[in-house]
């Protein structure tokens, strides 16, 4: 079937099998391997992309399902060579060990970012009940995501979403269910 999409801000064109993935497609078709993949039980958060303004986990999604779609990767998030606020925090909060986790964890905390900017730990703790990290780095991965948040609010040039695209977090959370179970 063809599909054509946006994934970080370039069109493109593809044929694909019905049953491919949309993590398979970004990884495979396109390369872009910084979305990860670490379970076959939609339960690890690795693959955590955003699709139409929303954090999805993309091996729950088929790529036909993101036809027409806006997708932002991990390597999409820095802007003219600096990283995005949140990838900061994470560097300098030393969220990360291994990285495995990082890229799933940094897509889903931009939104849980954008939709409460002075989000506290436990909230934090709740919007990242998706994504495991195997390294168990959860203290310092919530401290990045706190001082991620403050800083994505300082800096609203790295907004990525065109305005019709912002959506609150149970919207966000609403929209990944339906994805979840289409
Ligand atoms: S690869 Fe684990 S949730 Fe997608
Ligand atoms: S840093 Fe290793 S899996 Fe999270």
């Amino acid at each position: 079937m063809k599909i054509s999409l946006t994934v970080n801000g370039t069109g493109y064109e593809r044929e694909v099998e019905p049953r491919t993935l949309l993590v398979e497609f970004i990884r495979e078709d396109l390369g872009l391997t910084g979305t990860n993949v670490g379970c076959d039980t939609s339960q690890c958060g690795s693959c955590t992309v955003h699709v139409d303004g929303a954090a999805v986990k993309s091996c729950t999604v088929l790529a036909v399902q993101a036809d027409g779609s806006s997708v932002t990767t991990i390597e999409g998030l820095a802007r003219n060579g600096e990283l995005h606020p949140m990838q900061q925090a994470f560097s300098d909060k030393h969220g990360l060990q291994c990285g495995f986790c990082t890229p799933g964890m940094i897509m889903t905390a931009v939104k849980l970012a954008e939709s409460i900017p002075d989000i506290e730990p436990p909230a934090i703790r709740h919007g990242l009940e998706g994504n495991l990290c195997r390294c168990t780095g959860y203290e310092n991965i919530v401290l990045a995501v706190e001082e991620g948040a403050r800083q994505t609010a300082a800096h609203s040039p790295f907004e990525l979403e065109p305005a019709e695209h912002k959506i609150t977090l149970r919207e966000a959370e609403r929209r990944a269910a339906e994805r979840s179970h289409a």
